[in-house]
């Protein structure tokens, strides 16, 4: 299976396994992270799944919808990595992407 790189927000870093076809979030809150709250479900509604992506993959992930974008507006620590992981969806594309769970507003 693909593997994702989570580092949390004490700078801890783990390594997981995630089955193509579940959203980045699905994978990350299946391995246990707590800290990501993703507290609409993946509805695209609450940027509690906030993550910053490593930009060395910046050009496989999809495009962001303006929900996504007027959402992520909603942060204060947004920055040019930031992505909702609800929002991409996990693959042998992503394999080895490393993202690090955003700071909580
Ligand atoms: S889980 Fe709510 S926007 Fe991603």
């Amino acid at each position: 299976m693909p593997q994702l790189v989570v580092v949390t927000r004490d700078g801890s870093e783990r390594t997981v396994e995630g089955e193509a076809g579940l959203s980045v979030m699905e994978v990350i809150r299946d391995a246990g992270f707590d800290e990501l709250l993703a507290l609409c479900g993946g509805c695209c509604s609450c940027a509690t799944c906030h993550v910053h992506v490593d930009p060395a993959f910046a050009d496989k992930l999809p495009a962001m919808s303006e929900d996504e974008n007027d959402l992520l507006d909603s942060s204060d620590h947004r920055d040019e990595t930031s992505r909702l992981s609800c929002q991409l969806t996990f693959g042998a594309d992503l394999d080895g992407l490393r993202i690090t769970i955003a700071a909580e507003d």
